[in-house]
């Protein structure tokens, strides 16, 4: 085992694969369920190329046991001195998919994968990695797996298994002009309860935010994202009067645009008001949204070129005077232009309150 490596146990089989991949300057791409070494053996192959004088990067695409930045987030790193495990690699650049599950976040998990795999190859990176998640059963799984391996052309396929659970997403990717190396879960695998998982996931938000500031966005200065809010032309008082009465509830805010009405209510109105409204404003949908899914939403921080220059913590929206305060370690904030709204509530202290779904607010 050549020096600095970390100190696992590799089995024949993993021994001969990493051989193989040592020196390959190539994207490789690792599938596997749940707690099969898809990270232990991402960091082996990196520290290995890495002795062979190769410039790698490492794409972690693991939203929810994230090891290069902040979960919610795809990481990029590029080694430079050998490393014990993947997260003492340091982030060079995140994409914020804003959930710990891919599900319901499939459009960003891809373009995410395929925007970290640009970057790292921008910034030099003649080999890169990409850990995944362990989502692999059921269709929509076998869907992301197959559009990453579409977005990212790997050379090789590093497809871990305890028996034959990755057979059916694999037999199509072989076909492809890729090498699809199988390689059996090392005995030595330790399994992470869920519990344990949101566990490291607090640690890692509770570093995040260790650090962190509040910053005021004016509302007309930035573009939100993954949202009604924000997105429309405000109502007239004398519209929002109205609201209040067909919905029989406090109305913080209402938007419309041309098909569709948006309401911050202050508890659940029900669906037959809900007609009426959409009757009087001539719109085909209506979505109320409780205010209280608002607070503590993570967020991306996004720059002009749609960079996610640091995660964030909506702390407040003041519908009065229009702005959103935003808890985040990022310290200059005047490149943000965009806030992309996460579907994940988290408080500073990395305790997790809950999830939105997309469309729901
Ligand atoms: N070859 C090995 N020798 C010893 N321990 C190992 C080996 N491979 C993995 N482990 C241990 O097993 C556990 C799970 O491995 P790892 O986190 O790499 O799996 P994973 O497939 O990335 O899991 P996840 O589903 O969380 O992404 C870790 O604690 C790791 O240290
Ligand atoms: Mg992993």
């Amino acid at each position: 085992m050549p020096m600095n490596e970390s100190p696992q146990q590799t089995s024949p089989e993993w021994e001969q694969a990493l051989q193989t991949l040592a020196a390959q300057r190539a994207r490789i791409i690792l599938l596997g369920a749940r707690d099969t070494g898809k990270t232990t053996f991402s960091a082996l192959l990196a520290n290995r190329q890495l002795s062979h004088g190769i410039r790698v990067a490492v794409v972690d695409a693991d939203v929810g046991q994230s090891e290069i930045g902040p979960p919610t987030t795809i990481g990029m790193g590029m080694l430079e001195v050998p490393v014990p495990t993947l997260h003492a690699v340091v982030p060079r650049a995140i994409y914020f998919v804003g959930s710990v599950t891919p599900r319901g976040r499939m459009l960003e998990t891809v373009n995410g994968v395929r925007a970290m795999v640009s970057k790292a190859e921008e910034a030099g990176a003649e080999s890169v990695i990409i850990d995944t998640t362990g989502f692999v059963t059921g269709a929509a799984a076998r869907r992301l797996k197959c559009a990453k391996v579409e977005a990212v052309r790997p050379q090789f396929v590093v497809a871990i298994q305890r028996k034959d659970e990755l057979e059916h997403m694999l037999r199509s990717i072989e076909r492809r002009s890729c090498t699809v190396m199988r390689l059996p879960v090392p005995d030595a695998v330790v399994l992470k309860s869920p519990q344990m998982r949101q566990q490291r996931r607090m640690i890692r938000f509770f570093r995040y935010f260790q650090d962190s500031r509040q910053h005021i966005f004016e509302l007309a200065q930035v573009g939100c994202e993954g949202t009604w809010f924000n997105t429309g032309t405000p109502l007239e008082w004398k519209e929002v009067h109205f609201l209040r009465e067909a919905l029989r509830s406090q109305v913080f805010w209402a938007e419309r645009t041309s098909e569709h009405l948006f309401v911050i209510t202050d508890k659940v109105v029900d669906e037959r008001s809900l007609e009426v409204v959409a009757k009087t404003f001539r719109v085909a949908h209506v979505t109320p949204a409780g205010v209280h899914r608002f607070v503590k939403l993570l967020l991306g921080l996004l720059d002009a070129d749609g960079d996610c220059l640091a995660i964030g913590i909506l702390e407040r929206i003041d519908f009065a005077n229009r702005t959103i305060t935003v808890r985040t370690p990022l310290k200059d904030a005047s490149r943000v232009a965009i806030l992309r709204f996460g579907g994940l509530k988290v408080r500073p202290d990395g305790k997790e309150l809950g999830m939105v779904n997309p469309g729901e607010i």
